[in-house]
């Protein structure tokens, strides 16, 4: 069955996917499109509602993003939010206006008439405002239907038409009722039934990808990352045995990450899984070597390597899968230059793997989705909410060349840092945390003795799509509980910062 769909076109604004999030949470499918979509494409798109997003621009600039009129004579009901609500009031012949001065922050709105969109949502509440256009005269046919004081028309529609325009972001959690303004859209405006939830996607992929594969033979290469977990597991309840997976073990990995991949899947849920052991292999191409960019090239090419050999021992298959994911694939709208993602760590398998097709099952999902439907699998809390670790794994958390000493040190001072961090209930707050092994060495005083040991770096950041990202406001006492276990349980470290770079101008990773 055809899930109803809303779709979400994209103007360039930094809330755009947080828009689309909202909208799957609510029990309602959505894809996020470039605003470029013409009136028949969106047609034949056949969506119950359409959520303009906000935008960098002002109606006036003479590149601003457009969209047809016809767009909005559909009959299709549609929610612009910021930007978009300014394109709504442009377009039919309103008047938006240039503030004197940006507008951003808390700000109370007021409800000044009756409307679907405002069903158990109080007569005054907070919203968060974000822009300097707004909304002077509106187009023929729209009525006020909220106001703050400095923006009096908060916001605007016309029922009938079943058209609205948001000033302030819904979608944030600083609205108030956001939520429940995106939820009246859906279901009291377009009539939405909520026919979108993990388990129903759990059993329609399993029954799509079992009448797929048939009797085929299907091939996985599990990273041990979340992405490749859940989509392995996955096909594994659809086709069991004819799932092979290879794990190759790089000897890069985190503490005891292979040991719990092997004792997840192979022994929990009895997958075909491969082991291989090509850590040394790994060590060897990588002595001498500290130039980051080298390194991530000796270790991805290494790995199809040894992926390759492995699969010419497993022969012709006719499926691979790949746990590519929606945010991997998704277009954005600001300007042409689409901003996909590759699988750095799997993306020259489909070259060297004889086999017919890719199966990519969770291609439509946002990562928070991901981890639900894994836990819907039944992978614990620990598999579906591990820290994203990129292909080269330690090898880039460890400055200069790379050693098994080097690797020993890192590996537990990491694992006291995701300790404490998941002791103290922050795992699900701060998007990815993870240390660095520095190659300075300073001195220190450990008992009577001087000590000229290494420097521990600790990374830890919040991100929506990881493409910015802002250090993560962890509290004192927990770095101060980190960096007093890992100076004195992790030999051969006597000092441990925190790097308190956003992304710009730094990256999330060091190398
Ligand atoms: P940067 O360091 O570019 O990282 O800000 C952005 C996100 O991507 C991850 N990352 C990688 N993931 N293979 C991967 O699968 C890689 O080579 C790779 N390099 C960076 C990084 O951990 C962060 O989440």
């Amino acid at each position: 069955m055809q899930h109803q769909r809303v779709l979400v076109l994209d103007f360039g604004g930094q809330y755009n996917q947080l828009i689309a999030r909202r909208v799957r949470d609510l029990g309602v499918y959505c894809d996020l499109k470039p605003f470029e979509m013409t009136a028949d494409q969106i047609r034949a798109y056949d969506p119950i509602g359409i959520i303009f997003t906000g935008g960098p621009n002002s109606v006036y600039d003479t590149d601003a993003p457009r969209i047809d009129s016809a767009v909005l004579r559909l009959g299709i009901p549609v929610l612009g939010i910021c930007y978009g609500c300014q394109l709504i009031a442009h377009i039919l012949g309103g008047k938006v206006e240039h503030a004197a001065s940006s507008e951003y922050g808390r700000r109370e709105f007021t409800l000044a008439k009756e409307s679907r969109l405002f069903t158990d949502i109080p007569q005054k509440s907070i919203c968060w405002m974000s822009h300097t256009d707004l909304v002077k005269e509106l187009p023929a046919g729209f009525e006020t239907l909220a106001s703050t004081q400095s923006c009096p028309q908060a916001i605007f529609g016309n029922e009938e038409k079943k058209l609205y325009g948001v000033q302030f972001h819904p979608e944030v959690v600083h609205t108030e009722y956001g939520n429940r303004l995106l939820r009246n859209f859906l279901y009291r405006v377009c009539g939405a039934r909520g026919d979108w939830t993990v388990q129903g996607f759990v059993s329609e992929q399993v029954e799509k990808i079992r009448q797929k594969v048939g009797d085929g033979k299907v091939l996985c290469a599990m990273s041990g990352g979340v992405d490749s977990a859940v989509a392995a597991t996955l096909v594994h309840r659809a086709v069991g045995d004819r799932l092979t997976c290879v794990f190759v073990d790089h000897g890069l990995h985190r503490k005891n990450e292979p040991e719990e991949v092997l004792s997840v899947f192979r022994d929990g849920l009895g997958m075909d899984l491969i082991k291989v052991d090509a850590g040394e292999l790994f060590l060897s191409a990588l002595k001498g070597v500290s130039d980051p960019e080298q390194k991530r090239k000796i270790i991805g090419k290494l790995f199809i390597d040894v992926f390759e050999k492995e699969a010419k021992k497993i022969g012709a298959v006719d499926f691979l899968v790949q746990g590519t994911i929606y945010s991997d694939v998704v277009e954005s709208g600001k300007g042409k230059s689409a901003v996909i993602k590759s699988h750095h760590n799997v993306g020259g398998l489909p070259s060297v793997v004889d086999f017919k097709e890719i199966i990519e099952p969770l291609r439509e999902l946002f990562k928070d989705e991901v981890r639900r439907v894994g836990g819907e699998l039944g992978l614990s809390d620990e598999i579906v909410w591990r820290q994203p670790c990129p292909g080269p794994a330690l090898a880039i958390r460890i400055m200069g060349e790379v050693t098994e000493e080097k690797l020993a040190i890192l590996r537990d001072a990491d694992a006291i840092f995701r300790e404490e961090i998941a002791r103290a209930g922050l795992e699900k707050e701060i998007w990815q945390y993870f240390a660095v092994l520095t190659d300075s060495k300073t001195v220190g005083v450990q008992g009577d003795f001087r000590t000229y040991e290494n420097v521990i770096a600790l990374r830890a950041i919040t991100s929506v799509d990881a493409m910015t990202a802002d250090w993560a406001r962890i509290p004192f006492e927990v770095l101060e509980r980190v960096s007093n276990r890992i100076t004195n349980e992790v030999g051969h470290a006597n000092r441990v910062v925190y790097d308190i770079t956003s992304k710009p101008p730094a990256t999330i990773e060091w190398e």
